[in-house]
């Protein structure tokens, strides 16, 4: 149902206008061609700080663009007339998507397998693969490749955060004997940072596989209505600097007071840096208005905002001085139950691994992180070396294998045959090429076929793929994890 659906305003073309590239691409195929077998795979790069991926998205772009009746005859003459005019000459294989329509009711007879979403898959490793069912179609295989390849970007989101839980959570751990809390670290701020609606729906919904904290409202209509999730963050009301500059210069205590007021049951986060993050923290929170603070309790603390600066560890020290601290079961200082901080400017995987660094004592039951670009917009397509490559063909009822090796980049080559992903005897995961992986061990799953999706993920599956393995969480092991997992990789692939 179109008209229930998130206002995306970056409109797609509909099915049938898609992909400019590939357009012109089944008149160049070799003749008697019947099956065109590609994948995708998140390739494995030297140096990357990422080595494993988070697979997310696919269920989203299966049900809002492939599923069902998606070839009509009006949007076959639509497209007909926009690439006459695109490219100058009748290359649109009008002929061709008339016999989708009339063989499979205008259902794309394409078949995609994938590992399943939420689950941790190290790099270089295939993550689903797509072919055509009817021999006649071909072509339609790499026709979607444009919208798979999209794929990268909620992969690389779910990943990215992910990598936060992992610092959030040795950090946590260490520092209070605990992990509670640990789904609320990480506040996504990221909305108004994204390009588009649909980016900030699935990546403020690919953040949501690893955390429960968000002002990405999108994100969670996402995970509402394509992952079955009826509310899959929380968010606390919340200053901003409007809300508090409007008042005046001089007036920022009765701003402070006013939402003291205002919010008085639940947390509340408080913007402090208008004008002096200092002078606001010792003389307003902790002189004016110490005992309206002092009030309040673990269930409506005041969450203070610093938004600009470095200003973390000061301000705790300000606070301590006039709030007082305790010390937690492990030894380390906590802020009364009724106050905590969110950091929110610049956040981003070093900044957060620098601040556990610098705890000097504090447990990191006082802070709540808030990340905007650095998880929603700052990476691309790179970031995973993300790609969409053939590995498979038959033509004359006889199949080959097929891959490219460019010597101007061997890290560029791609995998060969058919492909499959498999758990082998060290308990690695490992993709088997050649077609000689054994059904019975194959990981992936069938999820997209003739048109329907026969396999449906509810988000709390895929949070408990995507949950933290014990030696992720345990902060012993730091130093060694790089190099653990690297030999993971090395020892475990091909
Ligand atoms: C294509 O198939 C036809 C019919 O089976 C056959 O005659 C022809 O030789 C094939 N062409 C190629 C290039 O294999
Ligand atoms: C999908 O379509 C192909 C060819 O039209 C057919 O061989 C196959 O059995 C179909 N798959 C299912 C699950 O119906």
């Amino acid at each position: 149902p179109q008209s229930r659906d998130i206002q995306f305003t970056l409109l797609m073309l509909e099915f049938c206008l898609l992909l400019v590239f590939q357009i012109t691409h089944y008149k160049q195929y070799p003749p008697n061609v019947s099956k065109i077998y590609s994948y995708f795979e998140c390739r494995r790069k030297k140096g990357s700080q990422f080595s494993e991926v988070v697979f997310f998205g696919l269920q989203y772009l299966l049900k809002k663009y492939l599923t069902g009746p998606v070839i009509t005859e009006e949007k076959i003459q639509e497209a007909k007339l926009f690439y006459q005019m695109h490219f100058k000459q009748a290359v649109f294989d009008e002929e061709g998507w008339r016999k989708v329509l009339e063989k499979h009711d205008g259902r794309l007879p394409i078949r995609i397998k994938a590992v399943p979403e939420g689950r941790i898959i190290p790099r270089g490793n295939v993550l689903f693969t797509v072919e055509n069912t009817d021999p006649s179609f071909y072509w339609l295989t790499n026709y979607i490749e444009t919208m798979l390849v999209q794929m990268w970007y909620p992969i690389t989101v779910a990943t990215i955060s992910r990598e936060f839980k992992k610092i959030l959570a040795k950090h946590l751990k260490a520092t209070s004997g605990s992990l509670e809390g640990l789904d609320l670290k990480l506040h996504d701020f990221g909305y108004r940072g994204v390009s588009s609606q649909e980016s900030a729906a699935l990546g403020g919904a690919a953040h949501l596989v690893n955390f429960c904290s968000t002002d990405t409202v999108a994100g969670l209509l996402m995970a509402q209505r394509y992952y079955g999730c009826p509310m899959a963050g929380f968010s606390i009301p919340a200053a901003e600097h409007s809300t508090i500059i409007s008042w005046g210069r001089s007036k920022e205590k009765e701003a402070f007071e006013r939402v003291l007021d205002q919010f008085s049951s639940g947390p509340v986060s408080v913007v402090s840096d208008s004008y002096d993050i200092f002078n606001a923290c010792k003389h307003i929170w902790g002189d004016k208005l110490k005992e309206r603070v002092m009030e309040r309790s673990q269930d409506s603390c005041l969450v203070i905002r610093p938004d600009s600066g470095d200003p973390a560890e000061t301000l705790i020290e300000i606070l301590e001085e006039c709030f007082g601290s305790s010390l937690n079961s492990v030894g380390y200082k906590v802020l009364p139950s009724y106050l905590r901080i969110i950091q929110g400017d610049g956040i981003d995987l070093h900044s957060v691994e620098e601040v556990r660094k610098g705890d000097e004592g504090w447990s990191a039951e006082n802070v709540f992180f808030g990340c905007g670009s650095a998880l929603l917009q700052k990476l691309n397509r790179d970031t995973l070396s993300c790609a969409f490559k053939c590995s498979y063909v038959e033509s004359n009822g006889k199949g080959m294998d097929v891959y490219k090796q460019p010597v101007t980049d061997p890290s560029k080559g791609s995998k060969k045959g058919r492909l499959s992903l498999r758990r082998n005897s060290d308990g690695f995961l490992e993709t088997v090429e050649r077609g000689a992986g054994k059904p019975e061990e194959d990981l992936l799953v069938t999820v997209f076929e003739n048109g329907s999706l026969v396999k449906d993920y509810s988000l709390e599956e895929i949070r408990k793929n995507a949950r933290l393995r014990d030696e992720e969480m345990n902060p012993t092991l730091h130093n060694h994890e790089p190099e653990l997992l690297h030999n993971h990789i090395i020892n475990g692939i091909h």
